[in-house]
């Protein structure tokens, strides 16, 4: 019985035809474009190949790349999302490298919301511009090295959703610099900002990603977190969360972000108690954690 491999095609195989193609990139001059490029081919073929590929669903196919493309704008980023959602974003964080120690802050998704030039801040500010700060929350840790040193001059980029679960980037609601805020740490290492608590927030589900999901019968949630990208001279950059430990959606990240070491505890504090802040009238809570950079390997 003659397998899908050897099934002709105008006079040649489906393998034929692949080691055909396969052979005019084995002259790309940089080695490994050529190594990447002849490996996504020969994976791309044996997908057609192995799954009997019809011309209807490679055409559905191409016409959802065309739309997620199609998509893309300075304000949205639908290909990265679909990076994300399937999984390859955090694939390709997983093979970035650990720290010498292994016990630098690991990384994770920076996701489409993340801008340059969010205000510069005070250490102890609040990043919260809009009035209705519910849910005062108090973040405040260290920025270290892997032997555990303060590390001073390192800047701390920070950004969340509002109480309405959307970024202010995503928002025209909200002030353009809301709950965003750059910090930079003085000797002692240490960063301290006011903030309210983030909240768990569907990924933007309106375009092709979204359909996808829908069609596979996945959520589009993320579990609460803060985003933080924080660098400092000779350390090598991270890009982070501070996830919710009381998220519902832990376990299940649309973007499949989240690791344990990341998931942090928001402690809750009765009104009035020391350290409260002015104007503060009802629950608050704190966040306390260190951020550990590994060394730049040049
Ligand atoms: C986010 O955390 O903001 C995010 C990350 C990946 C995809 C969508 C949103
Ligand atoms: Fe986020």
């Amino acid at each position: 019985m003659e397998t899908e491999q050897h099934i002709q095609v105008g006079g040649r195989t489906a393998a034929q035809i692949s080691d055909e193609v396969l052979r005019r990139f084995a002259t790309t001059p940089d080695v490994r474009l050529r190594l990447l490029m002849e490996d996504l081919v020969s994976r791309l073929h044996s997908f057609a190949i192995d799954n009997s590929l019809t011309v209807d669903e490679w055409r559905a196919g191409v016409e959802f790349l065309t739309a997620v493309g199609k998509r893309c704008s300075p304000e949205r980023q639908e290909m990265i999302l679909l990076s994300d959602t399937l999984g390859l974003s955090m694939v390709v964080d997983a093979l970035g490298g650990v720290s010498a120690s292994g016990n630098a802050t690991e990384s994770t998704v920076l996701g489409p919301f993340y801008k340059e030039g969010s205000p510069e801040r005070e250490m102890g500010a609040s990043i919260a511009e809009s009035t209705d700060a519910k849910q005062p929350t108090f973040v405040r840790g260290k920025v270290l090295d892997e032997s555990g040193n303060p590390v001073g001059g390192a800047t701390l980029d920070v950004w969340q959703n509002a109480p309405n679960g959307r970024y202010a980037l995503q928002d025209p609601g909200q002030p353009a610099g809301n709950l965003r805020g750059v910090f930079r740490t003085g000797v002692d290492g240490r960063f301290s900002f006011w903030t309210v608590r983030p909240t768990d927030y569907q990924i933007p589900d309106d375009g092709p990603v979204g359909v996808m999901l829908a069609a596979t019968g996945r959520h589009p949630w993320r579990p609460a977190h803060i985003h933080l990208k924080v660098s400092a001279p000779g350390m090598r950059t991270l890009t982070t969360h501070f996830f919710d430990g009381e998220s519902r959606y832990l376990e299940s990240d649309a973007v499949f972000g989240v690791k344990p070491s990341l998931v942090c505890s928001f402690v809750r504090h009765d009104p009035g108690e020391p350290g409260t802040p002015k104007g503060c009238d009802g629950w608050w809570y704190s966040l306390e954690r260190d951020v550990v950079l590994a060394r730049d390997s040049v």
